[in-house]
């Protein structure tokens, strides 16, 4: 392998500045050359290439975002617009590609591999953690964090005016965020979409919390869940329980940014690196990850059809915690 490419695609996720900088020191390390493609798929196809050395990623470990760019690219989902972005990678000599991103990144190098056999090794970039083969992801542990210190400060003003928050947090189908920000929150209540809790369930705890004199109350929802928006189900706890002086906050696209964690950093180096030599030892169409804190390879097949599951027993410590 001589020459390689890599790219940041779908939503950006703290800590993939930390990948990228790995993958290309990494490569430098090993005498190979590497491009950044900026604006993933779409960047490929218009051939947005820059060369990259050690120097290119000197002073990006600590910065949010990605300094390749995002996007996500309509074009790349026709034949027309892979031949384009596979005449651009012949046209550079590219010879390997290291995918950073998430199941819409790894389908797209699945046909793309189908079709043109570029090998792709995957870096799980994204704050949702729903990929299946790592325990985490790049940037889940920045947004939880970042989560959480928006609901400290939510539980401040609910507290001092005996109020009862609804509180959104992202992870598209994914109650991943939710969990450690229900509990680590302190909430009495966590909607997430695997587990499907019913608005009348919400509305029952929160009466029995009411009766037993608790005054303030927090409610997370992961964006995701089926019941219904955070605003439909404030409105309807709020029809049952008038009492409750009810808000809604939405935590939004805050969890996306900032400077990545401690722990972002250091599973972003390490993925970077088993990214790049994972395809010098022929790997292909497969995600690095750490599971049991051991490095995995796991075929992008089952990234995107295997569900990670939520372990049952955080609903529980939620209800025992609230008690
Ligand atoms: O996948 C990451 C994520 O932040 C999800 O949690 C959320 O549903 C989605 O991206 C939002 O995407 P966009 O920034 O395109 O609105």
């Amino acid at each position: 392998m001589k020459r390689i490419a890599v790219f940041t695609s779908g939503g950006d996720a703290p800590g993939m500045n930390a990948c990228i900088r790995a993958v290309v020191r990494t490569a430098v390390y090993h005498g190979i050359e590497v491009y950044g493609i900026m604006r993933g798929y779409s960047g490929m196809i218009k051939g947005e290439f820059v060369k990259l050395d050690s120097a290119s990623v000197a002073n990006t470990i600590q910065k949010g975002g990605t300094i390749l760019k995002s996007a996500r690219s309509q074009k790349f989902l026709t034949k027309e617009g892979r031949q384009e972005a596979f005449d651009q990678l012949v046209n550079h000599g590219i010879d390997g590609l290291v995918a950073i991103g998430g199941n819409g990144t790894f389908t797209g190098a699945t046909i793309f591999e189908q079709e043109f056999g570029i090998p792709t090794v995957g870096a799980p970039g994204t704050i949702d953690n729903d990929l299946y083969g790592t325990d985490y992801t790049i940037g889940y542990d920045t947004a939880v964090n970042t989560a959480l210190e928006a609901i400290d400060k939510i539980r401040d003003t609910a507290d001092s005016h005996d109020r009862c928050f609804f509180v959104e947090v992202m992870g598209r189908d994914s109650g991943y965020i939710a969990i450690p920000c229900a509990i680590g929150g302190g909430a009495e209540i966590v909607m997430i979409p695997e587990t499907q809790m019913s608005t009348e369930a919400v509305i029952a705890n929160l009466k029995t919390s009411w009766e037993r004199s608790k005054t303030s109350f927090l409610v997370v929802i992961a964006e995701g869940e089926e019941e219904g928006n955070v605003h439909a189900v404030a409105q309807q706890v709020k029809a049952a329980i008038p009492q409750l002086d009810t808000r809604v906050t939405i935590i939004g696209h805050i969890q996306r940014g900032g400077s990545p964690s401690a722990s972002d950093r250091m599973l972003a180096s390490q993925i970077g690196i088993a990214a790049v030599e994972g395809l010098m030892n022929g790997m292909r169409n497969v995600m690095a990850g750490i599971v049991d804190r051991k490095l995995v390879y796991t075929p992008f097949a089952d990234t995107i059809h295997k569900k990670k599951m939520i372990n049952q027993s955080f609903m529980r410590m939620v209800e025992i915690l609230s008690v």
